[in-house]
């Protein structure tokens, strides 16, 4: 019998035994210890894309046992730490020239945040310290990653949080589409974007390509571009929170290489390992690894684990398992989601919007006022998937957006996305 030592991470300290007990995974599917089987739609927490039982992983973390499997990087590099490095960079492509290592999504945004306002400080621009990230934004728990998030509430407790950010306002208009949006309400936007740059103390923005945990939400064009634009004008970095969004989830490599400009840096965690080992990266584009390089400066970022190298073994697996014909394939799956998922929107008038960037997916949920659904309502939503054997997920901005929201894996046929939907259909149903 289980002792209940463990506190859940973001759960009431009391909770005890309500988790689902899993024992075993085999593909896109988990088992718990009875032996029910359900089909795993979170894909891990968005970190287990190929599924679980991967043979070719199993024989690169045994060589790499045998091998070696730790070095401290301070002092010491290991053929497998300098291949996953070059071999990341290559795969990124976009300009990428170094790599910092970390073990989390959160490590990689911390770090990411300190290299750019090193760089201000090294081309003489100490005055530039400034983080702008979005209001609907995630970008994780530890410290700095908390304080940038935009999303994460009850930080009150918490406080000090890390000094020098800003929060802009999500753009976010669900169920109009780009032209319906009201020209004044796209001035108010603009003009608060212009007034944080107006005061030329902002060394980075923050962004994810696609904002997972905000609820699959990307920027419309006339605001990316009036963004990209004044970032250029006053010289302000663009780091990438490619965390949830990277290795083939959004039908591209990094879903930064949609946009127009080049990011400076790339956050990247989660998929890079299936889940297997805690991993995480900062790719450093070639003028700040210039800058650093020019004045002999060094990155103050450092924990044990950096550069374990089971982890990059494991890395360079994935490298070769997330090709150009996975991504191919998740485009396709794509498209067949999206269409399932519009003959469920039509029948189903609690959806107010299904957003779907690749493989991430968010059917966004109004109640019988047309208001979100509650917290409440989702978690009853949840328990009602598990009940139907499926993991589904779900996303809370309050007052703005909430719902279900599917990263399914990459390995689903027609017919098992066919299935879920199906399920999804009574799921949703129950809402009221
Ligand atoms: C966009 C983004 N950034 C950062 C993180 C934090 O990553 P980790 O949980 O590995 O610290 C997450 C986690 O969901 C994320 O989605």
């Amino acid at each position: 019998m289980a002792k209940n030592s463990v506190i859940y991470p973001l759960s009431n300290v009391n909770k005890q035994g309500q988790n689902i007990v899993l024992q075993r995974g085999e593909g896109s599917y988990v088992l718990d210890r009875n032996g029910r089987r359900y089909i795993d739609l979170n894909s891990g927490l968005w970190n287990v894309p190929l599924g679980y039982g991967v043979n070719r992983y199993e024989k690169v973390i045994a060589e790499q046992c045998h091998t070696l499997h730790y070095i401290n990087l301070i002092s010491a590099s290991s053929p497998k730490t300098d291949q996953f490095a070059d071999e990341m960079i290559d795969y990124a492509g976009n300009g990428f020239a170094r790599l910092v290592y970390a073990c989390s999504g959160s490590e990689a945004v911390e770090c990411a945040i300190k290299i750019a306002r090193k760089y201000m400080y090294i081309i003489e621009e100490p005055k530039r310290k400034v983080i702008l990230s979005f209001d609907m934004s995630y970008h994780g728990t530890t410290y700095a990653a908390m304080s940038v998030s935009g999303m994460v509430r009850e930080t009150a407790e918490y406080t000090p949080l890390m000094e020098g950010v800003r929060f802009l306002r999500t753009p976010f208009f669900p169920g109009m589409n780009a032209a319906e949006t009201d020209e004044r309400e796209r001035e108010a936007y603009l003009e608060d974007l212009e007034q944080n740059f107006r005061k030329r103390d902002v060394a980075a923005v923050l962004l994810e390509p696609v904002m997972g945990s905000g609820g699959v939400i990307t920027l419309p064009d006339w605001y990316q571009t009036r963004l990209f634009y004044l970032m250029n004008r006053y010289g302000v970095l663009l780091i990438a929170d490619e965390v949830a969004t990277g290795f083939g989830r959004t039908g591209y490599k990094f879903a930064s290489e949609k946009f127009s400009v080049k990011p400076d840096l790339l956050c990247l965690s989660k998929s890079v390992t299936n889940g297997i080992m805690p991993m995480g990266a900062v790719l450093v584009n070639q003028r700040i690894a210039d800058t650093y390089a020019k004045k002999n400066e060094y990155v103050n970022h450092f924990s044990t684990q950096n550069g374990n190298p089971i982890a990059c073994a494991i890395g360079c697996e994935t490298l070769r398992l997330i090709d150009a014909k996975m991504i191919r394939r998740v485009n396709d799956q794509s498209v067949q989601w999206r269409s399932f998922l519009q003959d469920l929107r039509e029948c189903q008038p609690h959806i107010r919007e299904i957003r779907v960037e690749g493989l991430m997916i968010a059917i966004d949920l109004v109640d019988d006022e047309g208001s979100p659904v509650s917290m409440d309502e989702l978690n009853l939503l949840e328990s009602f998937a598990l009940r139907q054997g499926m993991l589904v997920y779900m996303f809370q901005c309050p007052g703005r957006t909430a719902g279900l929201m599917l990263m399914p894996p990459y390995g689903l046929s027609g017919e098992e996305i066919g299935r879920a939907v199906r399920a999804l259909e009574k799921v949703i149903g129950s809402i009221g």
